[in-house]
């Protein structure tokens, strides 16, 4: 197609709901996208596997490319935006082609970011181009321009967040509807919030940890190696700890948290307790949120849809808009080659509050051992919870701790797993502040 003169032409390599977002948008504000960015924002070219299937606007005009590299080299082409996925093959493929082609690139491509953000952005800013990602992580909510602009003169202490809309949905459903985990993970699958056949990207945790890897990135001005960050996701809580959890002020939620501690930075996914009082506590659904603690701005609380097309093609958008304006800031909010290797401390070191169920046979002593084992570990308790009582049957009891150490905990679950009245392995949820 022939663009108006003095136009960003944009090439979109992948149309599903993302990229088909995006050109609906761009159609949609074209006005007011031109008016902010002072040039019209006009996509010239595409790639998607299908040229045929009916997405609500027509390719017809659009160079159409079957391979997404090839619109790198698009002489029709000034800005790449990637919304295939992947951290390898055809994403990074396509990241490199347009940066040695000399076009800033845009994407949303958490796992590409995570794995290889480093190495491409020192190419990216040799050449003296942008890569923006604003759409990589929680979708609508514009937590990278925060993180990289909002908040550029704080010293970053912990960013907290619900980062995956789907194990949100399901731990809400779990807990409004009473119902346990592989049931409403079956109805989300058929609402299309997890994937199927296989949710463990979601449900695993490995896209809370994504995101959560660039925001530390980000946040720290640090290197990461994602194999290092500590990621749980949410497949063994059950209705019971939900319940449990209700009764005790406080919602589960997967978290993914980074902090500053005395030893490094601590990096981890895993289900929380969150106490009732804190903003995180009432994000429910498919919402996502984050929460920063810059040492100067104090806290900040971010909450929006992390995910779907109108909200993802948004943040894509302004990322354009940002290019169109000639907005150029460093990918990782430094240059690149100043990033350091995180020094992160290991899991064994978190210290914090623990909530702990057993299983066990409900009869005299069962208490006073598992205490026994808690004291040898110098962990100390602030409640225990049994309801009922059902003599040599199955009870659930919950002991919620002091603060105390993750290695201690560890090894007292070791040995009161040993013990003959307790029927199942303990579950643990740590407690969050
Ligand atoms: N699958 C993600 C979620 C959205 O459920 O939040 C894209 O990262």
């Amino acid at each position: 197609m022939t663009p108006p003169a003095s136009s960003l032409r944009i090439g979109i390599a992948g149309l599903g709901t993302v990229g088909g977002g995006v050109v609906k948008l761009l159609a949609a504000q074209a006005a007011l996208i031109a008016a902010r960015a002072g040039q019209p924002i006009v996509v010239t070219a595409v790639s998607a596997r299908d040229r045929t299937r009916d997405r609500g606007f027509s390719v017809e005009g659009l160079n159409w490319h079957d391979n997404p590299v090839a619109l790198a080299a698009d002489p029709n082409v000034d800005v790449v935006v990637e919304l295939i996925g992947g951290a390898d093959g055809p994403a990074k493929d396509l990241a490199e082609a347009a940066i040695a082609a000399g076009k800033s690139f845009v994407t949303g491509n958490k796992a590409l970011l995570a794995m290889h953000g480093a190495a491409l952005a020192i190419a990216a800013e040799k050449a003296g181009l942008v890569i923006a990602y604003e759409a990589a992580v929680a979708g609508g909510i514009p937590v990278i321009k925060v993180l990289r602009e909002g908040l550029a003169a704080n010293q970053i202490s912990r960013v907290a967040g619900i980062l995956n809309g789907t194990c949100n949905y399901i731990l809400t459903t779990m807990r409004e509807e009473g119902r346990d985990f592989a049931d409403v993970l079956a109805a989300a699958q058929e609402l299309g919030y997890a994937e199927k056949p296989d949710p463990g990207l979601d449900v695993d945790g490995i896209d809370a940890a994504h995101k959560l890897a660039i925001l530390a990135g980000l946040a720290f001005g640090v290197k990461i190696d994602f194999a290092d960050l500590h990621i749980e996701g949410i497949r063994r809580i059950s209705d019971l700890d939900i319940s449990f959890a209700q009764e005790l002020g406080y919602r589960i939620k997967l978290l993914g948290i980074a902090e500053r501690t005395g030893a490094g930075i601590s990096l981890r996914v895993h289900p929380a307790m969150v106490p009732l009082s804190r903003p995180l506590a009432s994000v429910d659904g498919v919402f996502n949120a984050v929460q920063l603690e810059g040492d100067f701005s104090g806290p900040v609380f971010l909450r929006g849809r992390g995910a779907g097309e109108g909200p993802t093609a948004s943040a894509v958008v302004a990322d354009l808009i940002d290019i169109a304006r000639g907005i150029k800031i460093p990918v990782w909010g430094q240059a690149a080659s100043t990033l350091a290797p995180a020094v992160l401390t290991p899991m064994a070191a978190h210290e914090g509050a623990y909530f702990i169920r057993l299983m066990v046979t409900d009869q005299p002593g069962v208490l006073a051992d598992v205490t026994a084992i808690l004291r040898d570990h110098g962990i100390s308790l602030e409640s225990m919870l049994q309801h009922g009582r059902k003599p040599g049957e199955a009870v659930p009891i919950v002991l919620v701790t002091h603060e105390t150490s993750e290695a201690e905990v560890g090894a007292a679950l070791l040995r009161i797993a040993t013990l003959p009245s307790v029927l199942e392995a303990p579950a643990l949820i740590r407690i969050e502040p």
